[in-house]
């Protein structure tokens, strides 16, 4: 069913400039007390986002899963899990979503899917070289009795990213290929069923009114010929580097994947989750051929660092530019440290931590932090392009730290044995109500990462209509940016500032944002919103202003 007519004709394509918001079903609301988020929890609170002043929300796979890596490790691409609701409940979420004005992306996992999925299960019933071992990257091993992975391929995950099976008659087998967890095998996309798959997939969700896809591990699909040896690097195993990453065959798919989109009118959109840099690199997604947004994640990687930040601003819009596409901004979301806690390590610290826990050697500022983390969001805002924000910031919640490992979720954690923390802790449930069992998540008070207490005084209640309240902040940000049409505009530095400022006019509007130690002094105008309050016309440390030029 098409969207509602109010949501259609935009004088420029919606999502150029429209702010996203991530919704993580199982942590957003629980509508029937298990612990878990769901769909009727999402439509029952869904009010409350629309009135933030979004423009679309974006939703974590909630489709058939043994839930291994919460949600990305799909047994089933076009039906619900049960602890998520059901089909009708997801095409409610659907319809109730366009009724607030919203639009709705909704995640695709193409490079892999769980091990629990019908296809996975006859490969593994199947003989080798049969044609349901090549619909996965099954392969010999190596050594004198194939004892050795194919290849030194790490999982993101940590440890090797090949598993090797057992066959029927009880053998030790082949090698199947995970770039993620033993649970999540990667499809062989030179198997044209695969293409046809997918396409059924992405029409199945158009069908039910979907306004686009969030492609995850897009630069993944497709690896080098061959399967070569990486290199070894001390670099992180997500990014752009070794044969497992961005080959130029991905974007193939997505050629493809357009025309199927376009079957559907000239306005669904596709956002690629592309760990690649540069970001010369990552715009090669969404040229007009193919997707139309990538995540910026050399932007989310950006230190509080004026000199930083403008570098990656001025890459980012000549790099989208070149390409006809808009930026896009990000600060945090479901796999990194949320941006109040990670603004709050001392910016000298080399490592972006791949989770905190109770032992890990630096521990954030949060005070400084949340400071730094609305002066950034109050750049972000001011940005021409489209911006994504992950449920929770516009609360200012922190990473949560103090989770038991007895409780922790994230097979990262798991496979590299508690070395690595992982992402439970920008995870773990939402605070509505202070005063509600659950902070107002459920009212049965199950939750599947434990609560702080500190998500009391952070819960939606408190701030709600509280003077000075980071929510409160976000939506006058929101409001100001759409009134402004400041995700339409184009930005131009402002001279005569020093290096510590990050300063530059959008639609006639000054946006200064103070990462040096001393207070700066605001240009003449009308002072329309600042991340922290002001005493006079100048901006303190840690703070971002926008201001009305005056004639
Ligand atoms: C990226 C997703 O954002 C992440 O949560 C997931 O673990 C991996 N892709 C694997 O699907």
């Amino acid at each position: 069913m098409p969207a509602p007519k109010s949501l259609m004709a935009p004088a420029e394509k919606w999502w150029r400039h429209a702010v996203i918001y991530q919704i993580y079903p199982r942590s957003f609301a629980d509508g029937n007390g298990d612990g878990i988020g769901d769909i009727p929890g999402i439509i029952n609170r869904l009010p409350h986002i629309a009135g933030l002043g979004i423009d679309a929300i974006w939703v974590s796979p909630f489709y058939t899963s043994p839930q291994k890596d919460a949600g990305y490790d799909v047994a089933d691409f076009c039906d619900i899990d049960p602890i998520f609701g059901t089909l009708a409940d997801a095409e409610k979420l659907i319809d109730t979503a366009h009724e607030l004005g919203l639009r709705i992306i909704v995640d695709i996992v193409p490079n892999h899917s769980s091990s629990q999925h019908e296809w996975f299960q006859q490969a593994l019933a199947a003989p080798p070289g049969s044609p349901e071992r090549a619909r996965y990257m099954f392969r010999e091993g190596r050594g004198e009795n194939a004892e050795l992975p194919p290849n030194n391929w790490e999982s993101v995950f940590g440890g090797s990213a090949w598993t090797r099976v057992t066959e029927k008659d009880g053998s030790a087998g082949q090698w199947y290929l995970h770039l993620f967890d033993s649970s999540q095998p990667d499809f062989n996309w030179e198997n044209l069923e695969v293409w046809e798959f997918f396409r059924g997939v992405l029409r199945f969700w158009l069908d039910r009114g979907v306004d686009g896809f969030r492609v995850d591990v897009a630069h993944g699909l497709v690896k080098l010929e061959g399967l070569p040896d990486a290199v070894a690097t001390d670099q992180p195993a997500v990014g752009n580097v070794g044969p497992q990453w961005n080959q130029p065959g991905v974007h193939e798919i997505y050629r493809d994947w357009r025309k199927v989109l376009d079957e559907y009118g000239d306005d669904r959109v596709m956002c690629a989750e592309a760990w690649v840099f540069p970001l010369s690199d990552m715009a090669r997604y969404v040229r007009s051929d193919e997707m139309d947004q990538a995540f910026n994640f050399a932007y989310m990687a950006t230190k509080w660092d004026a000199n930083a930040l403008r570098r990656v601003i001025v890459e980012s819009l000549e790099a989208f530019d070149s390409v006809g596409a808009p930026s896009t901004w990000v600060l945090s979301n479901h796999d990194v440290v949320r941006h109040a806690s990670r603004y709050g390590i001392d910016a000298t610290t080399k490592a972006q931590p791949t989770g905190f826990g109770p032992t890990s050697a630096h521990k954030p500022d949060e005070v400084w932090g949340l400071a730094v983390a609305r002066a950034a969001t109050t750049v972000m805002l001011a940005l021409p392009g489209s911006a994504y924000l992950y449920q929770g910031e516009e609360l200012g919640l922190p990473e949560v730290i103090g989770i038991p490992d007895n409780k922790r979720q994230d097979p990262t954690f798991f496979r590299t044995s508690g070395e690595r923390y992982g992402r439970d802790g920008c995870r773990v449930p939402i605070p509505w109500v202070k005063d509600a069992t659950a902070f107002g998540f459920n009212d049965s008070g199950k939750t599947w990462l434990p609560q702080p207490s500190s998500f009391g005084p952070l819960s939606r209640d408190q701030q709600e209509g509280t003077e000075g309240s980071t929510l409160e902040l976000y939506k006058k940000l929101l409001a100001l940016r759409s009134s402004l049409r400041l995700g339409t505009g184009a930005v131009e530095w402002l001279p005569g500032y020093g290096d510590s400022i990050v300063a530059f006019t959008n639609c006639g509007i000054a946006v200064i944002a103070n990462a040096g130690d001393a207070e700066v002094a605001l240009p003449d105008g009308e002072l329309l919103i600042s991340s922290a309050p002001l005493s006079g016309h100048s901006l303190p440390p840690n703070t971002t202003a926008w201001v009305k030029l005056a004639d």
